[in-house]
């Protein structure tokens, strides 16, 4: 049987997460995974902090905490954003806490080893005589050898993108101390990605349905493959296996894993971890090793190279079973009206700040409707005005509140009855005549998840179409069977909304199935895609509706104004 294995990026755990993240590989899996559930498949949803690296170092170092509280408040507060936005994993750990973690890291470490897939090789790094240490990745700025920028660091230039040479960095700085550093002998293991390549998962990865934008990356990287180190010499991180230092020179600093080779097996560690939790201690295994298992990496596109060709590569050459991912819907990049976010530069949306005076869920709506799919998009606090007022609020808040309302102010506060000769002559009016419909899921399972939330907005306004053209108020008096029946049959256009709206805003779409007086999760309300003549009603006559309350509210422009003119004065425009 089918199982998914749903991760998305562990984040750093060495700042807030912003939108741009939200959008780039935690909502769009949370919003996947309950796409699934609807259809009654089965899910694991992994992810964590990722707290290893010197990203965390020099952020700690930076305020004088210790590695360890830095990372766990950064682990809480990443937590706290994702419940606030309704994303729920599976599992949520860290690669500095996780207990497994540690020991099935140096486990993939050893296995390639023995596999032979691992390369030691002496060679000089930069060395601070001042601070006593090698000077791994941005531990050393410089100026960028390609395009001059003179704040590059030594894994990457800022400004340009490109991924560097600490070594050939002009004027080379310590990043602690300023002092420009010597070059030292020290020995690193490196993946032998060529070898890896040439014994067999080359082909896999060429012909992999990948999509567009991962197949241009891949493509290039495969062209030009070299032996990369996966070792540093730095304190914080998992030590390299024991057994493997013994042989090295006397006066070698201490050795760690390099953070991007065990960030991405706490997917793993992560997971069985989650199985441990439930008392199913080798579960893990029929998700990572198990040929039926479809793997899924949610990610933005800075991180194609990793979950596209190096992990899948460590997976292959432990030569244990592990899955290759079967699925990396990466995704591009999301700005902040027309620039970058950026925290320090105050460009950004504070999420605790933003979710005391906005609705998560419509924000979770807005983030899916303008998702960088296929190309940068960004948000734009006017778009999200509109999508607020005009999709949410006027297209199904309007049909939820002015339906229930007349019922339960008309109507006894309970379903009407359909009675059965006006059955056909409804059913046709709603399923035939007011509109095209389609399933949601249909569009999220292809990763479509911006044309998902048009086709919600589509199937709300069939309801709309519907009940304009029927008009019930008018029938009231005159006919009050015939409206009674009319009602019926927009009641179950608003419970098939609710179930549609499931994966976009689970919160909201509970609430309106509890409106309408159902009971349990909307979510099992059906399992069909599709309102059909055999299931169209998901709700007996009779059924007491609960209370009603507008699902939406709508944004002021002086609202959205505000917030703009806030946002440029903060970052001092
Ligand atoms: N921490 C990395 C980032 O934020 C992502 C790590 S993904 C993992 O870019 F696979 F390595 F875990
Ligand atoms: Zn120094």
């Amino acid at each position: 049987m089918t199982r998914y294995l749903i991760t998305s990026a562990l984040p750093y755990a060495n700042g807030p997460i912003h939108f741009g993240q939200v959008i780039g590989a935690y909502l769009p899996a949370d919003c996947y995974v309950r796409a699934l559930r609807l259809r009654g498949e089965e899910a694991c949803f992994v992810c964590g902090a990722d707290e290893h690296g010197v990203a965390i170092t020099i952020g700690a170092e930076a305020e004088e905490s210790s590695y360890e509280d830095y990372v766990a408040r950064w682990r809480d507060q990443a937590k706290e954003t994702f419940d606030r936005l309704g994303i729920e994993f599976d599992v949520w750990s860290g690669t500095s806490v996780s207990p497994f973690h540690a020991e099935m890291s140096r486990e993939f470490f050893r296995r390639l080893d023995e596999n032979g897939y691992l390369i030691r090789r002496a060679s000089e790094q930069f060395y601070c005589p001042k601070d006593e240490m090698f000077l791994a990745d941005r531990y050393v700025t410089g100026t960028c050898y390609v395009c001059g920028h003179d704040q590059a660091r030594g894994d990457e230039c800022p400004k340009c993108g490109t991924w560097l040479e600490a070594l050939r960095l002009e004027v080379p700085r310590c990043k602690v101390c300023g002092t420009s550093p010597e070059r030292r002998q020290t020995t690193h293991w490196y993946l032998d990605l060529p070898k890896l390549r040439d014994d067999g998962i080359g082909p896999w990865f060429e012909d992999h349905p990948w999509k567009g934008n991962v197949k241009a990356f891949v493509g290039a990287m495969l062209k030009d493959l070299q032996p990369r180190p996966i070792t540093r010499d730095m304190k914080w991180g998992i030590p390299v296996p024991e057994e493997l230092l013994g042989t090295l020179a006397e006066g070698e600093p201490d050795k760690v894993l390099y953070v991007w080779f065990d960030a991405p097996i706490g997917y793993v560690s992560f997971t069985r971890e989650w199985a441990e939790a439930r008392g199913e201690p080798e579960a893990w295994k029929d998700f990572w090793r198990s040929p039926d298992t479809r793997l899924v990496h949610f990610i933005g596109k800075d991180n194609i190279p990793f979950h596209c060709l190096i992990f899948p590569s460590m997976l292959f050459g432990v030569k244990q079973d592990y899955v290759m991912p079967w699925a990396v819907p990466a995704m591009e990049f999301y700005n902040l009206q027309g620039r970058k976010f950026s925290t320090s530069g105050n460009w950004t949306i504070a999420p605790d700040e933003h979710f005391t005076r906005y609705d998560s869920e419509a924000t979770r709506f807005y983030l899916l409707s303008s998702a960088p799919e296929t190309s940068d998009s960004e948000w734009s606090w006017g778009e999200f005005q509109s999508c607020v007022n005009a999709s949410l609020a006027d297209t199904i808040g309007n049909l939820v509140t002015r339906v229930l309302r007349f019922v339960a102010k008309h109507f006894d506060g309970q379903l009407p009855a359909l009675a059965p000769a006006l059955e056909d002559e409804v059913r046709a009016s709603l399923l035939e005549h007011s509109g095209p419909f389609a399933d949601p899921v249909d569009d999220i399972l292809a990763f479509r998840f911006r044309r998902a939330t048009q086709t919600l907005i589509a199937n709300a306004a069939v309801g709309n179409v519907y009940i304009d053209r029927e008009a019930p108020w008018a029938l009231r008096k005159s006919d009050p069977e015939r409206a009674g029946a009319v009602l019926f049959g927009a009641c179950q256009w608003i419970a098939w909304i609710a179930r549609w709206m499931v994966p976009f805003m689970p919160t909201r779409a509970q609430e309106i199935w509890e409106m309408l007086g159902g009971s349990g999760p909307v979510a099992a309300a059906t399992t069909d895609g599709v309102p059909t003549a055999a299931n169209w009603r998901l709700l007996p006559a009779g059924t007491a509706l609960g209370a009603i309350t507008s699902p939406f509210e709508k944004l002021e422009d002086a609202t959205i104004q505000a917030e703009v003119a806030a946002l440029e004065a903060r970052a001092g425009n």
